[in-house]
Parts: structure tokens; C-alpha cells; sequence
């Protein structure tokens, strides 16, 4: 998709993080932007954000779970601007335990918003993208999509995989039969936002594992994201490029995702047992 301006991006989790800086930087680049985010007070205060940025811009309150609140986010979108050119389906969330520790209402959450809030988005936004001569998809996972076995991520990790498997599939398809669409799938590893906190939005009828290795590990995360985590911005741009290039893979932190991938392909081929990874990998 060569050309952003004055075109329409909508972008999930676009009150906090990635999904904002995202906003941010497609509107600087002269877009329209929808921002969508299930925390009514950050998404009123992002949306004032981005409108203080001087761009065209509205927030529509909406949860990702729910098919029918992607709809009218469409549905809102084409009544304000007209069309949709790009969509980010970003928002995400984390939660997990040791395999049995880990409700059952914890895994529905978790899959609920990363892989169906990404479904809904793609099965929605599609036919309103294809009316026009290009378009885009972008789907977020993380290098958890490569690099399984964070312990007690194994959720979150899970629906990272399906979105990378989910577009991988729409992008050939897309290709194939000739689609004016393109699709990337954004994997970052440690970035600066309130991911560690995603169990802010967890509905208040779960009760999260809270074993003391999950906060240790939880803490360690928090750590090293705010140590070694890239800027949201840094991501944002790289996503502005891929969209213009029609890359697929949006790789802020190549090595951690190939890593993970060369240790997949090492127990295939020794047929090995998977194990953890080493300190630093
Ligand atoms: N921060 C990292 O280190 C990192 C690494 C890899 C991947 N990611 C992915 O990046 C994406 C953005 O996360 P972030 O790091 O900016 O975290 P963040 O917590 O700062 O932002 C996530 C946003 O998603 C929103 N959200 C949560 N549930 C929602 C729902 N049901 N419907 C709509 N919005 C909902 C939250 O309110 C929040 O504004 C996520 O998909 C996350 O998995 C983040």
C-alpha cells in the first residue's frame, strides 16, 4: 500500500503501547485513524492524543471478543470516513500459570482477545478492504509465535502461534486469488508498553494463577522490557514500512525470532525433545 494519505487506518489496542504509537505514526503519515480499545477512559484520552496531533481521528469503545462490536466498529468507520484502506489488529493480552494452575476461563480470555479479536478483525474487515485497488492487513503476534516455552506463557504463546498460522494462510490465499489486500504479521519481542499489566483487563469473575514462579517471571519480564524493550514508535515505524513494501513479516527483534524458529527446525530434524531455552536466546 504505497499510499497512506488521507486514507482510513483502524487500529485495535490503540489506546495504550504499540497500538498507539501505531495511531500516532499513521496519522502523522496523513491518515484517518479509528481508534479502537476496550478502556473507555484511555481510549478518550489517546484519541484526544491523536487529534491533538492535528489529525482526523475517533475512537469507537469496542471488545475485540465480541463479533458484533468489531461489526459496528466497522460500521462506525465507514459512516465517519467512508471506507477503511488499513487495519491494525493489535490489541492483546497475557495470563497464564503452570499448565494445571491456569483456569479454564483464563485460556478462553486469552484466546478470546488475541486469536478471535484477530479473526472478527480480518473476517469483518475484508470485504470492505478489497473494494479498494490496495489495501492492508496487519496482524499483531510476538516472537512468542516462534519462540514457545516461556514458562507459564503457554496461553499466550498458543495464540500467538494461531495468528501467525491465521495469516499465513490468509496472506496466500490473498495472493493467490489475486487481492488487491496484502497482509504482515508484526512479532515483536520486549517492548515499552503495559503488556506485563495485561492482566488489568482480565474479567473480574477469573482468578489468575499467582504462583511464585509466575511473579518472579512476571517481575523478570517487566525487567528486561524496560531495559531492553524497544520504543513503541520504533515499532510503529517499521510497521509503516512493511504496509508501504507489502513485507509480510515485521521482525523488530530478528534474532530472537529466528532463534526460536532454528531451534524448532534442530528438534525436527535430531528429533531432539524441546526444551527451554538458554539464558539470552
Ligand atoms: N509489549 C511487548 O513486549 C509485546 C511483545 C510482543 C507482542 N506484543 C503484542 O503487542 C500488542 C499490543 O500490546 P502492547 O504491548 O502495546 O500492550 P498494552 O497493554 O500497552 O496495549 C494493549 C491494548 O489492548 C487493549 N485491549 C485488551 N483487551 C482488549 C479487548 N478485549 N478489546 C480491545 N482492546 C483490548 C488494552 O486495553 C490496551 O490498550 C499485543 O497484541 C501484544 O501481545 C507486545
Amino acid at each position: 500500500m504505497k499510499i497512506l494519505d488521507q486514507r482510513v487506518a483502524v487500529v485495535t489496542g490503540a489506546a495504550s503501547g504499540i497500538g498507539l504509537a501505531l495511531a500516532r505514526r499513521l496519522a502523522a503519515e496523513g491518515m484517518r485513524i479509528v481508534l479502537a480499545d476496550v478502556e473507555a477512559d484511555a481510549l478518550e484520552q489517546a484519541t484526544a492524543l491523536v487529534c491533538a496531533d492535528g489529525a482526523d481521528a475517533i475512537g469507537v469503545r469496542t471488545d475485540v471478543r465480541d463479533l458484533g462490536a468489531v461489526q459496528e466498529l466497522a460500521a462506525r468507520t465507514v459512516e465517519q470516513f467512508g471506507g477503511v484502506h488499513l487495519v491494525c489488529n493489535n490489541a492483546g493480552v497475557e495470563t497464564g500459570g503452570s499448565f494445571l494452575e491456569i483456569p479454564g476461563d483464563a485460556w478462553k480470555w486469552v484466546m478470546d482477545v488475541n486469536f478471535y479479536g484477530v479473526l472478527h478483525g480480518c473476517r469483518v474487515f475484508l470485504p470492505l478492504l478489497a473494494e479498494h485497488p490496495e489495501a492492508h492487513i496487519v496482524n499483531t503476534a510476538s516472537v512468542a509465535a516462534f519462540a514457545t516455552g516461556t514458562a507459564t506463557m503457554t496461553p499466550y504463546c498458543v495464540s500467538k502461534s494461531a495468528i501467525l498460522s491465521l495469516s499465513e494462510c490468509l496472506a496466500i490465499e490473498l495472493q493467490t486469488s489475486g487481492s488487491p489486500v496484502g497482509v504482515s504479521l508484526l512479532a515483536p519481542g520486549p517492548v515499552k508498553t503495559r503488556m506485563p499489566d495485561a492482566e488489568r483487563n482480565l474479567p473480574a469473575d477469573i482468578t489468575p494463577a499467582r504462583e511464585p514462579h509466575r511473579v518472579a517471571l512476571m517481575e523478570e519480564l517487566r525487567t528486561k522490557a524496560a531495559h531492553i524493550g524497544l520504543e513503541p514508535d520504533e515499532v510503529a515505524a517499521m510497521v509503516v514500512t512493511a504496509v508501504r513494501d507489502n513485507s509480510f513479516f515485521v521482525l523488530p527483534h530478528p534474532d530472537m525470532a529466528l532463534a526460536g524458529v532454528r531451534r524448532r527446525l534442530h528438534w525436527m530434524e535430531t528429533g531432539e525433545l524441546p526444551a527451554p531455552r538458554r539464558a539470552g536466546t
